[in-house]
């Protein structure tokens, strides 16, 4: 049986369009935006009409609420309905609270575009080119309340070229992306890849020798 997923998302949603692509291990259940203009929501209901796959489309805009905390909360309550195995979160651009992470203890997954630990928050690529690094890449994670700084469950490099500008340093970044998390949360859907209450993540003979093909990197063993 597949696991269930739900996807955060607040803008393009290529990211999500790769997860919706890949889903071998997880079904999509829903896609929730806090913007209803969030152009990944159309590309979603265009997806699910196409493969005549059942997906919620959820969106809270800030506007309908009073306050911001009740606009989080709309969708939280959204993803308690459904009640999903794994939550994933992709260019979602809201701070998720401590207490919903509390609810899904270690089944919530980010993407973050650097080498975590290196450049975590806003503007990792502009980071990566004023450190002059060699090397840059993106970094799927299990997401806790230090922004960024959870767990991480598999990383993918790639090279900073002279004359990279952050645009094109961002487009290098991103075709590594969405290889990345779609192999990572398939890995975790299947047993392939866990990671226990401690942090510790552990993954299968199988699952590194995959990862040295497609040379990603996982936690050591
Ligand atoms: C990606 O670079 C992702 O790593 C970051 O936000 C960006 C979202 O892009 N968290 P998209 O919406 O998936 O196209």
């Amino acid at each position: 049986m597949k696991s269930t997923a739900v996807v955060f998302i607040s803008g393009r949603g290529s990211n999500l369009e790769a997860l919706l692509r890949n889903q071998e291990h997880f079904q999509i259940m829903a896609v929730l935006s806090d913007r209803s203009d969030a152009a990944g929501l159309r590309l979603a209901e265009e997806f699910a009409e196409e493969h005549d796959q059942s997906l919620a489309i959820i969106s809270a805009d800030r506007a309908r609420f009073c306050t911001l905390s009740e606009q989080k909360h709309a969708l939280y309550d959204a993803v308690d309905e459904i009640q999903p195995d794994i939550i994933l979160l992709a260019g979602y651009m809201q701070l998720i609270e401590g207490e919903f992470i509390a609810r899904y203890p270690q089944q919530i997954l980010n993407i973050h575009p650097s080498l975590l630990p290196d450049f975590p928050g806003l503007s990792p690529h502009k980071m990566a080119l004023e450190a002059g690094v060699a090397e840059h890449g993106c970094t799927v994670h299990v997401v806790t309340e230090e922004v960024d700084g959870g767990p991480i469950l598999a990383q993918a490099k790639c090279p900073v070229e002279e004359n990279d500008t952050e645009e094109s340093l961002a487009a290098r970044t991103l075709a590594r992306e969405h290889l990345l998390y779609p192999w990572t949360v398939n890995a975790i859907c299947e047993g392939a890849l866990s990671v226990s209450p401690d942090g510790t993540v552990t993954s299968s003979e199988a699952l590194t020798r995959s990862a040295e093909e497609h040379h990603f990197l996982l936690p050591p063993r």
